[in-house]
């Protein structure tokens, strides 16, 4: 098979959590370019329709989009029965849906704590167990965890122990799942990105200040734009990465390199 080929996503399917927005959508968009199938769950339903009928309108694929909080396993489960019903398999998993508090470690409240690590890193392996029993019915599969630079380095200056914390957990889980599920030709992979410009970090881009100091420490002095995602994100859904699983891609202007 030429490199290209290994590329094609036609007529596969892949779940996107998140992907109302932001880095989620612009990852379900660069697959569905390739051929794929887009399964949208979103806990914001309005977003993922509309969303999906984008997606279906300008690439031709076939779309779901399905309200999920993945951190609700019965809604999860729903969400995996109604893609099974409509498409018959699974071959992607994109666990992106997440969010991020800042506050500082004193100040953070238990409840906030657990909000986070509920939907970061609780929701990452709900879903993953729920599909990933689908792919090993199956034996094959990809799943990309959508951690952070964050989860290999502190950022400053803002506080958000909770938020490193989760994305160093996905990170774990990924070699974890990766380790237990090769056996079943499941591969698992995480994209840990830096700062990329997105309704989750707009608010601090619009405000000024803090940013300039996160633009002084990534060497390309720019944030990603969301699109930037969509070659990685191909690269492993597709049989490009064939022999890649339990690693962390880092994507983020340089940043970690410092
Ligand atoms: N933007 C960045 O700079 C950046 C950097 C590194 C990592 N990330 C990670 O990338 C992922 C996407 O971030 P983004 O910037 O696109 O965020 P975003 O806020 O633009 O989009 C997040 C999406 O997740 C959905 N969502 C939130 N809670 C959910 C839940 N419980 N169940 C299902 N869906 C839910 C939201 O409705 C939204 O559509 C997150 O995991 C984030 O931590 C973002």
């Amino acid at each position: 098979m030429k490199i290209l080929e290994k590329y094609d996503l036609t007529n596969k399917v892949s779940i996107v959590t998140g992907a109302a927005a932001g880095l989620g959508k612009a990852m379900a968009e660069a697959l569905a370019q390739a051929g794929s199938h887009i399964v949208i769950a979103d806990i914001d339903i309005e977003k993922a329709q509309a969303t999906a009928k984008q997606l279906s309108d300008q690439e031709g694929i076939d779309t779901l989009a399905i309200q999920t909080d993945v951190t609700e396993e019965t809604q999860v489960q729903q969400m995996v029965d109604q893609v099974l019903d409509r498409f018959g398999s699974i071959d992607v998993l994109i666990n992106n849906a997440g969010i991020v508090l800042n506050e500082k470690a004193e100040d953070t409240s238990f409840a906030d704590w657990q909000k986070v690590i509920n939907i970061n890193l609780n929701g990452v392996f709900i879903v993953s167990q729920i599909v990933g029993r689908q792919m090993i019915a199956q034996q094959r599969g990809s799943i990309i965890n959508i951690s952070s630079m964050s989860g290999l380095v502190v950022n400053t200056p803002q506080c958000q122990a909770s938020y490193n914390a989760s994305k160093a957990g996905v990170i774990m889980l990924t070699k974890s799942l990766a380790m237990e599920w090769a056996r079943h030709n499941i591969r698992v992979n995480t994209i840990a990105p830096g700062y990329m410009k997105t309704e989750l970090t707009k608010k601090f881009f619009d405000q000024g200040g803090m940013t300039d100091t996160w633009m002084e420490m990534t060497p390309m002095g720019r944030p990603g734009n969301p699109e930037e995602l969509g070659g990685i994100a191909l690269y492993l859904a597709s049989e490009a990465s064939s022999f890649a699983t339990g690693s962390v891609f880092t994507i983020d202007g340089g940043y970690t390199a410092l």
